[in-house]
């Protein structure tokens, strides 16, 4: 399948979504608080925020001014603006459409800079190295990014994985890598499962038998669903090998 086709497919089959990958509240908050000198209305650039349910977390729990920006407008006009309007958050959150490789902000723009699950898109180190500089000096950058726990995953999760990222590396390298880059690790940890179970495949579980009926004639958008099925048994079968890892990193220069 085409690359541009299955894009096509995976925006259609996440579109409404309140979550668009793994992630929850407590976790985002936990991230949150590992930030611990952030100025009382610090400047938020939230990269990749889909339909922005980390976002308006970020607004509730801060003061803050925050720029969410993803490639697709329709994730971010179909919830978080509705949802932000809705709980009075639309004055403090503005969205643009960027592509997190050429992001249209000044440097040292942001005391904060976010991306939940994301970060894959453009590479790890491309992410770090490329938004360091909209950070200003003392300020944060916090990823979330898919990693092996363990050193030698179960063949069928390895084939998986590795066809879908080949870039996917063990927590202690990425670790390692931040810091090379010019980081300063506060902290990591792991994605709680029901991150994934509840809060990302819970709503994504249910739409897939609409997505289906809605192309039973589509043998693309069947293996679509066919492949997201399948990474749900993965997780639900061998999550101690993977998951997500959010990097609490600062920026010291
Ligand atoms: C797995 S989703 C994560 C969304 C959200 N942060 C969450 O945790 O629910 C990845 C997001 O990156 C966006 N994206 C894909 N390519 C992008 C690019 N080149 N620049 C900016 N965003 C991109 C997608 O539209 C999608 O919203």
């Amino acid at each position: 399948m085409q690359e541009e086709r299955l894009i096509e497919l995976l925006v259609n089959l996440h579109d409404g979504l309140s979550r668009l990958g793994p992630g929850n509240a407590p976790s985002t908050l936990r991230a949150l608080r590992m930030c611990r000198e952030l100025p009382a209305t610090p400047d938020i650039l939230d990269v990749g925020c889909g339909s922005g349910s980390q976002t308006l977390v970020l607004a509730s729990a801060t003061q803050g001014r925050i720029t969410a920006t993803d490639l697709f407008p329709s994730f971010f006009q179909t919830h978080l603006e509705k949802v932000a309007r809705k709980e009075g958050l639309d004055e403090r959150i503005r969205t643009v459409q960027a592509d997190m490789n050429d992001l249209p902000f000044d440097e040292e723009s942001f005391d904060l800079v976010w991306s939940e699950g994301a970060v894959y898109i453009m590479g790890f180190d491309n992410g770090l190295t490329k938004w360091r500089p909209l950070v200003r000096p003392g300020g944060y950058l916090v990823v979330s990014e898919a990693s092996w726990f363990t050193d030698n995953p179960p063949d069928e999760l390895w084939k998986f994985w590795t066809a879908h990222y080949p870039g996917m590396r063990s927590v202690q390298a990425n670790h390692e890598a931040a810091q090379s880059l010019g980081w300063t690790s506060i902290g990591h940890f792991h994605l709680p499962v029901e991150a994934w179970t509840i809060d990302y495949y819970g709503p994504l579980r249910e739409r897939l038998p609409i997505f289906r009926a809605a192309n039973a004639n589509d043998a693309d958008a069947q293996a679509v669903a066919d492949m997201t099925e399948y990474e749900m048994y993965l997780m639900d079968t061998y999550s101690e090998h993977f998951g997500y890892e959010f990097h609490i990193l600062r920026r010291n220069d």
